[in-house]
């Protein structure tokens, strides 16, 4: 499965209209080193579960953007536009660069055959956790607000967990900035509920 090229620039186009708009320093040249350095537009979003497929890494992204909106609204919680696009479209910048295609070999009525798989690249080359290879990358070219800072850091939510504080300290973040808590739950509605995974 992939989307057809007209969506995949739909959304590209989206995309990099939304970051512009922040108005942030360095922000062009994030989307510079994303478009020429890396495989974000064409990434996929996991190996296996949601949005495995061309593009959905950024569709993912997207997504995200989309629902974190609907969950500050609903639960009538504040954070300023450009801090919402900055942690949606930014927040899974770990997965550039990171997943390959691989061959595998499977026996279809007796026969053998060659499919494609996606996984995970064995030597990231920057060899940090999840939310930290993410934090990284986007502040070789843009600062990030503390309130940003926490909430990337801390979308995977209780499936983070980078060091033995980890879970007191998401407790205690997410009861002081709701965001963070409403991030990690747009992520997830994301995954499991707008996405597909691809056979
Ligand atoms: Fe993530
Ligand atoms: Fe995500």
């Amino acid at each position: 499965m992939t989307f057809p090229e007209e969506k995949l620039e739909a959304l590209k186009k989206e995309y990099i209209d939304l970051l512009i708009s922040t108005g942030r320093k360095g922000i062009k040249e994030l989307i510079e080193y994303l478009e020429t350095r890396t495989d974000f537009f064409t990434a996929p979003a996991s190996t296996k579960f949601h949005n495995n497929f061309e593009g959905g890494l950024l569709e993912h992204s997207l997504n995200v953007y989309e629902n974190f909106q609907i969950m500050l609204d609903a639960k009538g919680v504040q954070m300023d536009e450009d801090s919402i696009i900055i942690c949606a479209l930014l927040h899974d910048l770990c997965k550039c660069n990171f997943y390959v295609k691989e061959d595998r070999n499977r026996k279809v009525d007796g026969k053998w055959q060659t499919y494609e798989v996606w996984s995970n690249m064995k030597n990231p080359s920057i060899p940090l956790p999840h939310s930290s290879r993410s934090i990284r990358i986007i502040r070789s070219y843009v600062s990030l607000k503390f309130l940003e800072e926490l909430t990337i850091f801390y979308h995977m939510g209780p499936y983070g967990g980078e060091d033995y504080e980890y879970k007191n300290l998401l407790k205690q973040v997410n009861e002081q900035f709701p965001q963070t808590l409403l991030f990690y739950v747009a992520d997830l509605i994301s995954s499991y509920l707008d996405e597909e995974t691809a056979e």
